[in-house]
């Protein structure tokens, strides 16, 4: 059969609070223009991200229930402990809140607090956290991606893949300033574009050349290991969870961000294979996150992560959601919307500028879409232009996230719908000026104001 199901049925579901046009251009109005003002049960498709936002299988909310909330070696810990261990083949295992708190703790024992005056890591792309967590204690980042890679334009399988000639480059120039090599899998930062093995193989062994570590974001494992499957040479019939492994296998360490692959509401993990580097990590872990058996979250987080972590490797699973998405692509495409190519894993990125070529970049046309998309159908998107980024972007995009297992394939088609809608009326989009706006991180609190 060609039409590809969602692998699961509904036990439980949560209303969707339909609105009306009206309804909502008052909604925006109240409020300024900023979508993450709007309180959720007014939007009715949620793509603001796919962080957290995943629906929980029954399997998880057993282990919710089955969640042992011992201070210290509850069952849940070693659970947890040894699916990671099995997954991921890293033995030293640090429970965190979520993916910033490992990076700030991978921050500190690999860098040092306000220590990093001098140096630099260098990523395919450094997501927004990591960047300002490493930037935090004085080091610089760079982003080292290929060509193909920094042009949305150019269809290429693994247009996250870090340039080597790059990394060679600057580890020639500037060994000694470089404390680790990071890879994020997917890349999000460029639309959740994978990273191939043989990618991976080589940044490796640049890195043991120049005796440096390599650390993995290992946010969207899952979803980079179903595109090496799918796309890479003599990878389509291996089993996803050796693929996982080899990915794992060829690192130092790791941070994960379990809202993601990990199919929880919240949670993160830290990996490494050093013991002195993990025992650092451990005594810092217990400092700010908590004690070692549960860092930062419940007993019962510690088992809906064990299954979603499991869960996560099921080839149905993967060829759906990686489909589902890819499916927005193309609909997309095919009504003439610029977008990221080819789709990413968990998100579609449309290329705003096309979409509103009448509003220029200090008008905001990223943020004029978005609007535009609230206003027309209730759908919540994310500008990632000149609103979050200020001058660092040469590009105005929205990111439609898509959450894991949480909407049908009808929600989409409505999605795609509301968008074509849109498209046909982008001449009307206005474009927006700040009125107010903090010193930093200005797109979570910005106000705006339609420009006339
Ligand atoms: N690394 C990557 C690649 C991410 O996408 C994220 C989060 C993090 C690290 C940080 O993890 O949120 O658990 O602290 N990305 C979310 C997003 C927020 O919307 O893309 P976290």
């Amino acid at each position: 059969m060609k039409t590809i199901i969602e692998p699961f049925r509904i036990k439980s579901v949560e209303p969707i609070h339909l609105t009306t046009r009206p309804q909502r251009t008052e909604f925006l109005r109240e409020a300024h223009y900023n979508l993450f003002a709007i309180p959720s049960e007014r939007v009715m498709i949620d793509l603001l991200t796919d962080s957290g936002t995943g629906a929980m299988s029954s399997e998880q909310w057993a282990g919710i229930m089955r969640g042992d909330e011992s201070y210290a070696g509850a069952p849940s810990w070693f659970r947890f402990r040894d699916v990671i261990r099995r997954v991921t083949g890293f033995g030293h295992i640090l429970p965190t809140h979520q993916g910033r708190a490992s990076e700030r703790l991978l921050v500190e024992v690999m860098i040092g607090s306000n220590a990093g005056h001098g140096k630099i890591v260098p990523n395919n792309a450094h997501f927004d956290t990591t960047r300002a967590n490493i930037e935090h204690s004085g080091a610089e980042t760079i982003d080292l991606l290929t060509p193909e890679g920094r042009d949305p334009a150019t269809e290429a399988p693994f247009k996250g893949n870090m340039d080597l000639e790059a990394l060679e480059q600057l580890l020639s120039t500037r060994a000694d300033d470089v404390p680790f090599v990071m890879l994020t899998v997917t890349c999000n930062s460029i639309g959740g574009q994978p990273v191939s093995l043989d990618n991976i193989r080589a940044v490796r062994a640049v890195c043991d050349r120049f005796h440096k570590p390599l650390i993995l974001d290992a946010c969207r494992f899952a979803e980079n290991a179903w595109f090496i499957k799918q796309r890479e040479a003599g990878q389509a019939d291996r089993p996803i969870p050796e693929i996982v492994r080899e990915m794992f296998d060829l690192c130092d360490g790791a941070t994960i961000s379990a809202k993601k692959d990990g199919l929880v509401n919240i949670g993160g993990v830290l990996l490494f294979r050093d013991d002195a580097l993990a025992e650092k990590a451990g005594t810092l872990l217990i400092l700010t996150e908590g004690f070692a058996t549960y860092g930062g979250l419940a007993g019962r987080d510690l088992e809906a992560m064990a299954v979603g972590f499991q869960e996560v490797l099921r080839e149905d699973y993967l060829r759906y959601r990686i489909r589902s998405t890819e499916y927005l692509g193309e609909q997309l495409t095919k009504a003439g919307v610029s977008i990221v190519r080819p789709a990413g894993g968990h998100a579609i990125y449309i290329d705003a500028a096309d979409f509103c070529p009448h509003i220029p970049n200090k008008q905001f046309p990223g943020q004029a879409l978005a609007c535009g998309l609230y206003e027309t159908g209730g759908i919540r998107s994310c500008e990632i232009g000149s609103v979050m980024m200020g001058e660092h972007t040469h590009m105005e995009l929205v990111r439609l996230a898509i959450p894991r297992r949480t909407y049908t394939q009808s929600h989409i088609d409505y999605v795609i719908e509301v968008i074509i809608e849109t498209k046909a009326n982008a001449a009307d989009l206005p474009g927006y000026r700040i009125i107010e706006q903090p010193p930093s991180l200005r797109h979570f609190t910005a106000k705006f104001e339609p420009v006339a």
